[in-house]
């Protein structure tokens, strides 16, 4: 190595400083932190994530909350990066069984850390067992499809339900009673609760070693609450925000976050699906993978389809619910349906 080479390693290994707690970064003092606190930042993590104007409320300078966030971020090792190094920061992204092999496939491998992934379909389609699947299969270890963590449930729609977790734990041999103590729950009355909920979680988060993040319906209080043309600008921009939230609390955490979305009645359409998911634009650039669900004509078995990914192709497999959770369907039960 060059001798410029190895002095500059050495400078910026001895500049990168990690800092533990908010009170630990250069110019923050217990004033500061506190009122950092108020606004939902407990955690250096999520610090990093955040944007000088979104420190405005604290009443520092923008200058000075510039120099914040770049200490937070330094110390969770993040800046500028070149492509190879990001392409080694991808190489951290880990992935979460979804329970059937088939549907781990259409996701090269099962849902990823640090994205979003959406599941979208009408009422029964499956998206909250989905859910509950994976608050499961969270805390199985790597070689299972897991990542030895725990989950965090917002719940909007008051659908979750203990016993089915019980239901999945007993099939893949885990102590249920374990496993619900690894999952954090919180109902969300309101879309504002939803959004208050999330800004507070990186705690809780990091205190837990959350790797599943979880808002199921991640649309429906928007969408009971803000009625009308024209509260849809706030409305989007609200989901926006939140959606963002969420992708700062799944980068800063390494873990997967999931939003499930209903979906609405085009009524212009007359080929082709004439369902779309509710959000528009906004939950629809913001998720990075987005799976549609539905229902086969009849029974357990449910299709899914990857709707858009950044780097895979389309695809579609099917998977059924039963008192297990969620699992592939077998080639005699392929057979005997396609007979029928
Ligand atoms: N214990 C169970 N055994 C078998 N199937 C179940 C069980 N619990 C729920 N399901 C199936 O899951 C469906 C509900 O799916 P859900 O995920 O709640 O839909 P949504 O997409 O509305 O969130 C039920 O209609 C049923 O088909
Ligand atoms: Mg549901």
């Amino acid at each position: 190595m060059a001798e410029e080479e190895k002095k500059e390693c050495e400078y910026s290994s001895t500049t990168k400083k990690k800092f533990e707690f908010l009170e630990d970064l250069p110019g923050i003092g217990p004033a500061t932190a506190q009122k950092l606190k108020e606004l939902g930042y407990h955690t250096v993590e999520s610090l990093a994530m955040a944007t000088a104007r979104e420190l405005e409320p604290v009443g520092i300078s923008e200058k000075k909350a510039f120099a914040i966030i770049e200490a937070a971020r330094s110390s969770i090792g993040i800046s500028f990066i070149r492509a190879d190094e990001l392409l080694k920061m991808r190489q951290n992204v880990l992935r979460l069984t979804s329970g059937s092999k088939a549907l781990d496939r259409i996701l090269d491998g099962g849902l990823e850390t640090q994205t979003i992934t959406e599941f979208y379909g009408e009422y029964g389609s499956g998206k909250s067992q989905i859910c509950h699947q994976l608050c499961v299969n969270v805390q199985l270890p790597p070689e299972r499809g897991g990542l030895n963590g725990a989950a965090l449930y917002v719940d909007t729609e008051n659908t979750f339900r203990t016993e089915r977790i019980v239901q999945m734990s007993r099939h893949l041999g885990l102590d249920p009673t374990e496993v619900v103590k690894n999952i954090i729950y919180a109902e969300a009355y309101t879309s504002d609760h939803q959004i208050f909920l999330l800004e507070n979680a990186d705690q809780v988060i990091k205190e837990n070693n959350v790797k599943l993040i979880i808002v199921d319906s991640l649309t429906a209080h928007f969408r009971s609450e803000y009625i009308g043309r024209e509260m849809l600008a706030s409305r989007q921009q609200r989901l926006n925000k939140h959606m963002h939230k969420l992708i700062g609390l799944a980068r800063a955490f390494n873990a997967v976050a999931v939003v499930t979305n209903q979906v609405m009645a085009k009524p212009d359409v007359f080929f082709g699906d004439a369902v779309h998911p509710i959000g528009g634009h906004i939950v629809g650039h913001t998720s990075h993978t987005r799976l549609y669900l539905r229902r086969a004509a009849h029974g357990p078995v449910r299709i899914a389809r990857l709707v858009s990914s950044p780097y895979l192709p389309e695809g579609e497999e099917i998977f059924k619910i039963t008192e297990n959770g969620i699992e592939d369907v077998s080639e005699e039960e392929k057979t005997k349906s396609r007979g029928r």
